[in-house]
Parts: structure tokens; sequence; C-alpha cells
């Protein structure tokens, strides 16, 4: 027996069935559940992940990883090649930011929110989708496409509050002075303090954390489950594929973040609803 979901080509089995009905369960008796989100949860909506197939840097390389040093030796031409990108991935990957749009596994963590059962988001994507989905308590660590942020007084600029002029590069804060960057957080660029604030406060209070659509792999993202492991909660992996925590993972749910997620917040909502399945 198979059932049906709104990913069109994918069934899921009898076997992902029950494992998702356990993941249910222990998401519903969590005291705290975090989501941590990488790249695979935005595959549905027609994002390519990094790693693995079909990923950006399987087909182009990984890029250096000094982007930020190479930011600071020269903010204008880092922000020319922002505004026309001259390497093939970041080209690939514009597109697709400018048109994807938010996928039943983003909606399906803004209901388990809804649902006071998901107490925050953390996502390692840049790419604004949980944002335009409706997540409340959200954590960009790697910042966000849309964003500009000061490199002196962190302030951050949403679309359009800041003017860029081509002929003024790069832009400067209005409030500091100081140079102001994408927000997104390049290779060799520490978090901002206060967003690895933010993470750190929810991951200490998770004794569940879902891990969805990341190869666990990039730290200080990675850290955070075996963090929640270390102090004795469990951790449920979505992932088609095994990844760096599968091992560890209490429940490894094999299938695309928006199906296996829509089943499991189903199934959540139902048992808040009093007729678990
Ligand atoms: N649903 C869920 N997971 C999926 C799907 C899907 N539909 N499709 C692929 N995946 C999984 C892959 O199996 C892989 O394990 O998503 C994972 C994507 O891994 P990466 O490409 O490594 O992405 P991520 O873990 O988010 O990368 C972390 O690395 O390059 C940096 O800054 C970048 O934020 C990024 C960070």
């Amino acid at each position: 027996m198979t059932l049906p979901t709104r990913s069109p080509d994918f069934m899921i089995s009898e076997r992902l069935a029950s494992e998702i009905a356990r993941a249910a369960t222990r998401v519903i008796d969590a005291r705290s559940v975090v989501a941590l989100t990488g790249a695979g949860l935005s595959v549905e909506s027609g994002i390519p992940p990094f790693r693995g197939p079909g990923g950006l840097w399987t087909k182009y390389g990984e890029p250096p990883l000094d982007g930020y040093q190479r930011f600071l030796r020269d903010p204008k031409q880092a922000w020319q090649d922002r505004l026309s990108p001259r390497e093939p991935w970041a080209r690939a990957l514009a597109e697709t930011l400018g048109t994807a749009k938010p996928n039943a596994g983003h909606h399906a963590l803004v209901e388990l929110e809804a649902l006071g059962r998901c107490d925050a988001v953390i996502t390692q994507n840049i790419d604004d989708l949980h944002r335009q989905a409706g997540a409340r308590e959200l954590i960009e660590i790697h910042g966000n496409h849309k964003l500009l942020r000061c490199l002196g007084c962190v302030a951050r600029f949403a679309p359009g509050e800041l003017a860029i002029d081509p002929e003024a590069l790069p832009p400067r804060c209005p409030r500091c002075g100081s140079v102001v960057k994408v927000d997104i957080v390049h290779f060799g660029e520490p978090i901002p303090a206060d967003v690895l604030r933010r993470c750190h406060a929810v991951v200490e209070r998770a004794d569940c954390m879902l891990v969805v659509g990341t190869s666990a792999t990039v730290y200080p993202a990675a850290e955070f489950p075996l963090e929640v492991l270390r102090r004795g909660g469990s951790v449920i992996e979505v992932n088609p594929e095994p990844s760096e925590i599968s091992d560890l993972a209490e429940l490894s749910l094999r299938g695309p973040g928006g199906a296996v997620l829509a089943r499991l917040v189903e199934l959540v909502s139902r048992a808040r609803a009093g007729s678990v399945q």
C-alpha cells in the first residue's frame, strides 16, 4: 500500500508511513522542537542543492573559500560582480532565486509552528522562501539574498530601503557610514553574532530537532543537531539520501522534504485535533 502525496512523483511507502507516524509522536511529545533546514528543502521549488547530484558545487566546483576576504579587499569589485555576476554558478543561482516560490515543505513548517509544535526554524538557505511562506520564528544563519547588512553597525536593510547606485559602489550605511554588503554570509565570513546568539538560544531549549534537506557538512549549523543529541534529545532527519547526521538520527525519513513534512504535519495536526490514525 502506498500513500499519494503533493509531490506527484513520490508515493509514501508503508514503511515510510509508519516511520513518519513515529516521528509525529516524537514531535507531539517533545518539550521544544526546532527545525534545521538546508538546500534540499528548496529543491522542490526549483533551486538546485550545492552538493550531490545536480548540485551547484558538483557542477561548477566549490567557490573559493575566501569570498569574504575578497570582498573586504575590493568591495567595489565585489559589488560589481554582484550586480552582474560573472561566475556561472552565481548566474545560475540568481536565475532560480528570482522565480522560486515556497513549496509544501516550507508551508508544512509554518503549519507546525502554528500548531505550537515548532519553536523555531534555523535555515542555511539564503533564498527567502521560509520568510515568503510566513515563518515567524525564523533564523537565517547564512543570511538572506534580498537583504543588505552593514559591516559596521550590523543594521539590515530590506529591499528598496537603501538605494544602490552602480556609479557609487560600495554602498555606505546611512547610520554609521560603513560599507554595506549583501546579507549573505560568504565563505570565510563569521556568522553575525546576533544571529548566532539566537541560534544557540533556541537550540539550547530544544529536545527534538527536525533536520531537513541538508548534508550536515557545514559548521556551525551542522553542530546544532549534535548539541541536541549530547543533551539526550532526538534528531529526526528528512532527506532522500544519507547525510552526515544519518547515523546519529533516531529516524531518517527517506523522501523529499515537501512530501514527507506535509504528511508529518497532517498527522500532528490530526493528533492535536484528537484523532491519530
Ligand atoms: N528534500 C529533502 N532533501 C533533499 C531533497 C529534497 N527534495 N533533494 C536533495 N536533498 C538533500 C540532499 O540529499 C543533500 O543531503 O539535501 C541535501 C543538500 O545538501 P547541500 O547541497 O550540501 O546543502 P546544505 O546542506 O544546505 O549546504 C550547507 O553549504 O555551500 C554552503 O552556504 C551553503 O548553506 C549552504 C551550506
